[in-house]
């Protein structure tokens, strides 16, 4: 039996089936054990299965000799050194494809919630400021027909594409490269540049990793190329957003609203953002169903399962 650290609780019946096969040692936090938690237990660890906020790094690594898999319970992995892992010999997994319509489920809900204010439109009711049906107040923007800019054609910039159908939008993406054209097809969604789908798009969703070339991409001088009145969504990465410069475009009118699902420092959140009235702003909870959540639960355990008996893991990150 070897020793797996695992930094916080998993849902549903994954941790009694490691059981099964190791030694488990379970953070006692739900929220995790972050990279300093990391550093004190891991020790003597074959193992570890982490969390999107816990940053794996050479502090990490370096405590560990024995390691030979970091699962990241999530599909994103820029909390892990890859590099150092791959130097070690560290096998990295993550857990994409069960994630991915939850996450795209959520980043419409955002959209719509967003758009139509419902989360503005639920403070005045619960704070008593309702005066009665107007048909003046809290107009937001229509979402049904609207041009939605998809930045990341990856799984969920596709189930994203494929249910703005279903709200017969015109959707356009952009990443690196484009996507292969059955892809496109199936997605019915049009590669353009960063500089045109800012330009042009009344709606525009993040669903990139963060990565080098994604890191700020959102910064003042795009958030001033993109249409006024535009609305922006976020449920990739924190760090793909300058908040600070989207709550100004947000008082400004530059854009008439946004929904963030993440943060660059979370679970801080960028005072001038929660100062936004017109900002949808939710915990990380993307991928936050049940059968989600237990999913990507049973996939990291497997990948454990899997590397520590010496096989090849379901989804080695490269
Ligand atoms: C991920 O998987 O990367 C999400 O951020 C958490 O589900």
């Amino acid at each position: 039996m070897a020793k797996v650290l695992v930094s916080a609780v998993l849902p549903g019946p994954a941790l009694d089936r490691l059981r099964l096969h190791h030694e488990v040692e379970v953070g006692a936090d739900p929220t995790g054990l972050g990279r300093e938690g990391l550093i004190a237990r891991i020790e003597g660890a074959s193992a570890v299965i982490t969390r999107v906020s816990d940053r794996v790094d050479e502090a990490v690594l370096d405590r560990a000799p024995a390691l030979r898999i970091v699962a990241n319970c999530a599909v994103g992995v820029d909390n892990v050194d890859l590099a150092a892992c791959r130097r070690r010999g560290i096998v990295v997994t993550n857990t994409p494809d069960v994630l991915t319509d939850a996450t795209a489920d959520f980043t419409f809900a955002l959209l719509l919630a967003a758009c139509r204010r419902v989360a503005e439109g639920d403070r005045l009711v619960r704070a008593g400021g309702w005066r009665g049906f107007s048909l003046t107040e809290m107009l937001g923007v229509r979402a049904t027909g609207a041009s939605l800019g998809i930045v990341g054609l990856g799984r969920i910039g596709r189930a994203v594409a494929q249910r703005a159908r279903g709200f017969s939008m015109r959707v356009r993406y952009t990443q690196r490269r484009p996507a292969d054209e059955a892809v496109e097809r199936a997605a019915d969604a049009a590669y353009v540049s960063l500089d045109v789908l800012l330009a042009e798009s009344e709606i525009v969703c993040l669903c990139c990793p963060l990565n080098d070339s994604t890191r700020n991409l959102i910064s003042r001088e795009r958030l001033a190329q993109m249409r006024r009145g535009a609305v922006l969504i976020n449920t990739a990465r924190g760090g793909c957003v300058d908040s600070l410069a989207v709550a100004e475009a947000l008082q400004s009118g530059q854009l008439a609203a946004a929904g963030f699902d993440v943060y660059p420092h979370e679970p801080a959140v960028d005072p001038a953002l929660l100062a936004c009235e017109n900002a949808v702003l939710t915990p990380h909870i993307g991928s936050a169903d049940r059968p989600t959540r237990e999913g990507m639960a049973s996939l990291s355990v497997e990948s454990v399962i899997d590397v520590l008996a010496g096989r090849a893991p379901r989804h080695p990150v490269p």
